[in-house]
């Protein structure tokens, strides 16, 4: 991944991370995604009182590009205040999934810059998709 693309969705995501909604967990997230012309759109995590209807960062991103009429993502990266970097939890890799532009680099980083890089398919292996259904049914 382009050097300074990365510094930027890192800085958007750093910048995103600050308007957590953490109350319960106090730890907040931020991502930031990029996508084909290079807009970059991020998120934070926003919780709940019932707790279950939390959304991850990840996510939050995502689907701020999503609302924004984008449909395909070519890189994720997030930033946790840990020592060692967070990876996605299990329902944002299948958002990612959902719309990653074949597989792409999701970069896990801390505030102090330690990074651990993966693809969409090493978190998610054998992920359901559309694709799923359009070889198996007859739609
Ligand atoms: N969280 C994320 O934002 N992304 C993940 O992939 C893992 C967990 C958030 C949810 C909750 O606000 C806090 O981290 C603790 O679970």
């Amino acid at each position: 991944m382009d050097k300074d693309l990365k510094e930027k969705m890192f800085k958007a995501a750093v910048e995103a991370k600050k308007n957590a909604y953490v109350p319960y967990s106090k730890f907040p997230l931020g991502a930031a995604v990029l996508t084909e012309d290079g807009s970059i759109y991020s998120g934070a995590n926003i919780e709940n009182a019932s707790y279950s209807l939390t959304n991850c960062a990840e996510r939050s991103a995502i689907f701020t590009a999503v609302s924004q009429g984008e449909r395909k993502i070519e890189a994720l990266l997030i930033v946790s205040p840990t020592e060692d970097p967070v990876t996605p939890c299990g329902a944002c890799r299948q958002v990612i999934e959902e719309f990653a532009d074949g597989e792409i680099d999701v970069i896990m980083m801390t505030e102090d810059g330690k990074e651990l890089s993966m693809t969409s398919t090493e978190l998610l292996p054998g992920a359901f998709s559309v694709s799923s259904m359009e070889k198996n049914n007859e739609l």
